[in-house]
């Protein structure tokens, strides 16, 4: 996989395909993903039944892939050659994206090896924080050493695209922590760094506990700071939590803001064509009992009319480095939120911040 390949920007019409793996070493507290930590028993039933699912829509006819996401869960739990067959099956386009998720405890180079032999070619790491004590808040169980570790195997492994999943705002971490981060993050050379947020997901163990929720004047203070250290390392926002060097924008995600089309295999993945919507069942059982009894897989989906497309569109790409057309956006009532460049009205860095509420007055 050559550099010019990776890099190669977006086809509007490029098709990608997202392989969910719902399994976790241990279910993290902040967590809404559907990702168990107890049902390990299940994992060869799962891999055999996606397998199976993926194999048959090839059969069926699935267009040519220009990008692969598997994604979690934690992919990197399961078996290496399992995995593999369910991207090697895929017809894969000249140069594809081919991305897996890896908790940064479980990368070793011969994983990292047996990854690329599959048409891996990028990898995003759940780092989250380099502060030992943000990753304890946090409840991860990886250490800074095995990020360290990690990104060397993807790199002996040959692997070029490298991204830094971080998480800023867990209880007790200070500016210093989540600069220190960035720091580190950046010395490490990736090609992408998403920085999310701490968000408090309905339903999850922290949302429970409000001595932990974040601040937001602290949210804003480290999304501005984000933005500082990771321009200034030569990385560019293209997306409100995503910056990459130039060319190494994630091909994948831009599919899912663009509206494009996309199949999720594996349980709770989600789908998309033409305006048409659908998720898979939920849970792993229910799902590897459908593809055992050639039933279908969907749970449920909707279609949507051309005027909540018209909406989601503008939405999205307001989100979005190069922004939507100024007519959408009454940009004399936003107050530096927005700024216009030949006709495009794109958010400013304190837009981002407020990034919903200019949403809110988007004029379809
Ligand atoms: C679903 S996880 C899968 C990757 C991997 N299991 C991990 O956690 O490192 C993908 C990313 O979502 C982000 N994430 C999950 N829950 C979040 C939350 N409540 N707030 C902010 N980011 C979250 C984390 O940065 C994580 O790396
Ligand atoms: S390891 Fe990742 S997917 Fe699993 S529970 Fe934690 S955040 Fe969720």
């Amino acid at each position: 996989m050559t550099k010019e390949h990776l890099a190669s920007p977006p086809s509007v019409d490029s098709f990608g395909v997202y392989i969910h793996v719902p399994f976790c070493h241990k279910k993290c507290d902040y967590c809404a993903f559907a990702t168990w930590a107890d049902k390990h028993s299940l994992v060869d039933d799962y891999m055999a039944a996606l397998r199976a699912d993926i194999g048959r829509a090839v059969d069926r006819g699935l267009p040519i892939v220009d990008t692969v996401f598997v994604g979690g869960g934690t992919p990197t739990i399961v078996d290496a050659d399992a995995l593999a067959s369910c991207i090697e099956v895929l017809p894969l386009a000249r140069g594809a994206e081919v991305t897996v998720e890896c908790n940064p405890d479980d990368v070793t180079l011969t994983l990292m090896q047996r990854y690329s032999q599959a048409g891996v070619n990028r990898i995003s790491m759940g780092v989250q924080s380099m502060r030992p004590s943000v990753l304890s808040a946090l409840g991860r169980t990886h250490d800074v050493k095995h990020v360290n570790e990690a990104v060397k195997s993807v790199r002996a492994a040959g692997i070029e695209g490298l991204n830094l999943d971080l998480i800023y705002g867990a209880h007790g971490e200070t500016l210093d922590d989540w600069l220190a981060t960035l720091h580190e993050a950046v010395e490490l050379s990736p090609t992408h760094i998403s920085a999310y947020a701490l968000t408090v997901e309905a339903g999850t163990p922290l949302a429970l506990d409000a001595s932990r929720h974040p601040d937001d004047d602290d949210l804003a203070d480290k999304y501005l700071i984000a933005e500082d250290v990771l321009t200034a390392a030569g990385m560019a926002n293209y997306e409100i939590s995503n910056w990459s060097v130039p060319g190494f924008e994630c091909r994948h995600n831009m599919i899912y803001w663009r509206q494009g089309d996309y199949v999720g295999f594996g349980c709770a993945a989600h789908s998309h064509e033409k305006g048409r919507r659908w998720w898979n069942l939920r849970t792993p059982e229910r799902y590897i009992h459908a593809v055992h009894a050639g039933e279908s897989t969907e749970a449920a989906g909707e279609t949507l009319d051309d005027g909540t497309r018209r909406r989601e569109r503008l939405e999205l790409l307001l989100r979005m480095r190069d922004g939507i057309e100024a007519r959408h956006v009454p940009v004399a009532d936003l107050n530096g939120l927005v700024e216009v460049h030949d006709g495009m009205a794109r958010l400013t860095v304190q837009g981002r911040l407020l990034a919903n509420e200019v949403s809110l007055k988007i004029i379809p």
